[in-house]
């Protein structure tokens, strides 16, 4: 009996030492160190979460009340798909500086197989093998210094086209809408761009691919919204406009096909982006197989990244220099002493153009095109003292980061003049991030600046511009996910010169 009670109590000793033993364990190996907490979450609705929050329309605004209330760094979660936002200068500084890599794809990859961000789309791809590869495509072949200065006629041209439609307009008196005039110039100028030679004005293949990019924006754009989405809810989301994508996904196919098989059946002296992917995909030794869907879907994503963005970065900087009078003023001096009162401006001035700079980056600071961007954590990384733990989806508010009042001194005021400051100059690479950051950074950074400059150029360079009322309303809303202006700008341009302005492919360097 002795016996048998005291074998109880040895078990019971070594049980409870086991336990010990464990618990140390765990702590020591796998429990986050304290400092290592998830970030603070705002209160939620049961089941939900935090939906509520992203279904705002301004949704970049609520977003924004909602860090300034809470913290810049904040957990939130969509039913229980958890998502880390953040939105303040500091933070977006610290994560892209030391996990860029870890923070380098934006999510799970979509399953469809549509051309619109689906499994072949460089937008969503991971980051790895292929996204590299078409990376060093676009920027050798599209939008790196050197392969822009190849392509510099096809925007002078446009360019020309843009301003006189608008010295028409001039002299018939008409008002324009600026947004469909800086539609026409970067939708015509993207098109040629990557289409190369084979993008004839003839047949109206450059008009049905301009006239289906216009709807790619808001369809686009709903599937990026349903992606944040846990993958349940994802599903029934886009179930809800499936027919909607197939269609145009099966347009763009048709389209894409043919002048791919136009380009396979001229060939042409130099070589396009198209002729690169051509090869790639023909070549069984390529550095990545690539498929023709691969190719199809590439040129999607161009044509939807490239376009809108930077016809509402026009449209809002056009309207902030409306409502500023000596920026107006300003920047016209700047231009009228550089580039002269004859000869039209063009994008071989910029350099020489520093405050017409000012004026596009502050633009860009008040009113980024996209507001919000996503990408996603592969491993669990430290961020602003918290855990953001791995496989999270990150949000990171630029709209919110550029104006963090900690960083920016009269963060909702349009003030071209703070980018001339060195001081300034120094600090941007904090908290200035219109193009997101890092290897997923925006690769259409230079030709965004051009189109931008040029355009704004043109306008202030060539006409005075009428308004019915005081002010322009600035009232926000959004489309797809393009942050626009309530009331499109109107206005009516007054030629300041009697002729037009003249071309000189000269100054272009052509
Ligand atoms: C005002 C104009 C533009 C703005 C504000 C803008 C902004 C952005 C932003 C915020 C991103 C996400 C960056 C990140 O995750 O860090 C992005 C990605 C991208 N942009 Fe732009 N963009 C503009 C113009 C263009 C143009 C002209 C092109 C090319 C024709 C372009 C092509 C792309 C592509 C291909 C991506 C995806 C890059 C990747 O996933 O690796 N963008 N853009």
């Amino acid at each position: 009996m002795v016996a048998t009670i005291i074998v109880d109590f040895q078990n019971c000793f070594i049980f409870i030492l086991l336990c010990f033993f464990s618990l140390l364990c765990y702590t020591l190996f796998f429990r986050k160190p304290r400092d290592f907490s998830l970030p603070p979450s705002p209160p939620s609705i049961p089941i939900i979460g935090h939906l509520h929050l992203l279904l705002s329309v301004l949704i970049h605004r609520s977003l924004q009340k909602l860090s300034s209330k809470y913290g810049s760094i904040l957990h939130l979660r969509i039913f229980s798909f958890p998502i880390v936002l953040l939105s303040s200068a500091s933070v977006a500084y610290e994560i892209f500086r030391a996990h860029d890599v870890n923070i380098s794809s934006r999510g799970l990859p979509p399953t469809d197989d549509s051309l619109l961000v689906g499994s072949f789309s460089f937008i969503s791809a991971p980051y790895g093998d292929y996204w590299k590869f078409m990376k060093k495509v676009l920027v050798t072949n599209l939008l790196g210094p050197q392969a822009l200065e190849r392509s510099r006629r096809v925007r002078v041209d446009e360019l020309d086209r843009f301003y006189k439609n608008l010295f028409d307009k001039a002299v018939k008196k008409e008002s324009v809408e600026i947004c469909e005039e800086a539609l026409k110039l970067t939708n015509n100028s993207v098109c040629k761009l990557i289409m190369g030679r084979c993008c004839p004005e003839e047949g109206g293949v450059l008009e049905r691919v301009k006239g289906l990019a216009t709807e790619l924006d808001i369809t686009t754009k709903k599937i990026l919204l349903a992606n944040m989405l846990p993958p349940w809810l994802k599903k029934l989301v886009l179930s809800l406009f499936k027919k909607e994508v197939e269609v145009l996904s099966n347009s763009f196919n048709e389209l894409l096909e043919k002048i791919l098989v136009e380009h396979e059946e001229k060939q042409g002296e130099g070589k396009d982006l198209m002729d690169v992917l051509l090869a790639a995909y023909r070549d069984e030794n390529a550095e990545y197989k690539i498929t023709r869907n691969h190719i199809k879907s590439f040129y999607v994503d161009l044509l939807f990244a490239g376009s809108t963005t930077s016809v509402q970065t026009i449209q809002w900087t056009m309207a902030e220099i409306i409502n500023s009078p000596k920026t107006l003023e300003r920047l016209r001096g700047e231009i009228d002493s550089v580039v002269g009162t004859t000869r039209l401006i063009q994008e071989t001035d910029l350099p020489n153009l520093p405050y017409l700079q000012a004026v596009v980056k502050e633009g860009l600071r008040l009113h980024p095109a996209g507001r919000i961007f996503e990408r996603f954590s592969q491993e669990g990384c430290k961020v602003g003292g918290y855990y953001v733990p791995e496989k999270t989806t990150l949000m990171i508010n630029d709209y919110a980061v550029m104006r963090d009042p900690d960083y920016w001194v009269d963060p909702d005021e349009f003030k071209p003049e703070r980018f001339l400051e060195e001081e300034e100059r120094k600090e941007q690479v904090l908290k200035y991030i219109p193009f997101g950051s890092g290897r997923r950074g925006c690769p259409g950074e230079n030709l965004a600046y051009i189109f931008i400059g040029t355009a704004i150029g043109v306008m202030v360079q060539g006409f005075e511009w009428r308004f019915k009322e005081e002010k322009v309303n600035m009232e926000e809303a959004v489309v797809g996910l393009t942050l626009t202006m309530a009331h499109p700008l109107k206005l009516t341009p007054i030629a300041r010169t009697v002729n037009p302005l003249t071309l000189n492919l000269k100054s272009c360097g052509l």
